[in-house]
């Protein structure tokens, strides 16, 4: 990475203001029910008081329609970090202007405030150089670790880094090393595992991997057009018909480009779109009407098994079938499992397929887990992220 980080700058006795992605589930009792993106800012945290700064945080969490909403305070995550940290977590209500001037400049070295909902503002989503300029004022210095968040040019991850030098975190630089090494500079043969239900927002994603990886395997409800594409029948299926064409073109480009693109070969088809459906495991050559692909089958199973099995690098992004359901769980279970007895280097790209191998208990057979979901596929499809481009460059 070409970005400087909190390792190049002189933090002793300064107030470092941290834009985290601490955008956690919470229960309806709002305690948080899975921590995992608050522990990963931890090293930051931790290394920033160590070196005798102050700690603001800046977080957003959920979508709260540009307004204050009681149910997206972030007082439960504060509560939270507290019983993370050693050092004392204060929380305010506000997240730029008078007050938070007040408490951030009170703030005692070893530290830490957190801010309300950057969200709240309507100014946050638009990139309004006023807030940025406001929030600027809480710190002395500007310190990205909300991966999840770095593909969006709000006030507080990319419009504030123009009024403070800026830098990444920790997390931030783990999660670029893992995914940029991957993609850039893969030990081979190099295995992307794409699922997840629509095709038209992974096409982007596709497109640039074919000019990187060995072999692309397909699954999930994407895997249908693509079926589609190859004149197969698919019943009653989701599919998107206005993506076919583009499908095809896919198939096509990787084919001239050497690349191994495989399809399912067999599938778990269901007569209706429930856990209680009657089901049957078909070739994709006899799917009939009435009846829905909903996972992999058996021996496409095996077959994206064995691939992964010969692959030193695995990103994987998108689940197989409909894995919240436990009679389409098995495909997305196999994946998981193939990935977590593979010696390669396995990239968990956000969103379910974390949420799969969180499930089960896998997490720590995984070389990266990213915490990023819009942010990792942004990334895989080759774009620049807003948040990233603004720091300060080495
Ligand atoms: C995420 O959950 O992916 C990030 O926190 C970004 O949230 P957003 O999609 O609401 O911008």
């Amino acid at each position: 990475m070409n970005k400087q980080t909190i390792r190049d700058v002189a933090l002793s006795g300064k107030r470092a203001l941290v834009r985290v992605d601490f955008n956690v589930p919470l229960d309806e009792a709002r305690k948080v029910t899975d921590d995992t993106r608050i522990r990963a800012a931890l090293p930051t945290i931790n290394y920033l008081l160590e070196q005798g700064a102050s700690v603001v945080l800046m977080s957003h969490l959920g979508r709260p329609k540009k307004k204050v909403a009681e149910e997206f305070r972030l007082k439960p995550v504060a509560d939270h970090l507290q019983s993370l940290l050693d050092a004392p977590v204060n929380y305010i209500q506000t997240t730029t202007g008078a007050e938070a001037e007040a408490a951030a400049k009170d703030l005692q070295a070893g530290h830490v405030l957190l801010l309300e909902n950057t969200r709240f503002d309507p100014r946050e989503e638009s990139n309004d150089s006023a807030m940025a300029e406001e929030l600027a004022k809480l710190g002395d210095i500007y310190v990205n670790d909300a991966f999840g968040a770095a593909h969006r040019a709000h006030a507080s991850t990319e419009g504030i880094a123009k009024f403070l030098p800026a830098v990444a975190g920790f997390l931030m630089e783990a999660e670029l090393a893992a995914l940029g090494k991957a993609l850039d500079d893969p030990q081979r043969p190099f295995v992307t595992i794409i699922g997840g239900a629509k095709i038209s927002d992974k096409i982007g994603v596709i497109e640039n991997l074919l000019g990187k990886v060995d072999s692309l395997l397909i699954g999930g409800g994407m895997a249908n057009t693509f079926l589609l594409a190859q004149n197969k029948a698919v019943g009653d299926s989701l599919v998107e018909s206005e993506s076919v064409a583009e499908a095809a073109r896919l198939i096509d480009e990787a084919q001239g480009r050497g690349v191994k693109l495989l399809l399912p070969s067999d599938v778990v088809v269901a007569d209706a779109f429930s856990a209680e459906a009657n089901t049957q495991v078909l070739s994709v050559d006899d799917v009939p009407d009435g009846w829905r692909i909903l996972d992999i089958g058996p021996e496409t199973r095996q077959t994206y098994s064995q691939v992964v099995s010969e692959a030193k690098t695995v990103i994987w992004n998108g689940p197989m079938g409909v894995f919240e359901l436990e009679p389409f769980a098995a495909g997305t279970r196999a994946v998981a499992q193939a990935l977590a007895d593979s010696g390669a280097i396995t990239i968990i790209g956000g969103g379910d397929s974390v949420a799969a191998i969180e499930q089960m208990g896998l997490g720590a057979k995984m070389s990266h887990i990213s915490t990023g979901g819009g942010a990792s596929l942004e990334l895989l499809e080759g774009k620049v992220l807003p948040g990233i481009a603004a720091l300060n460059d080495k």
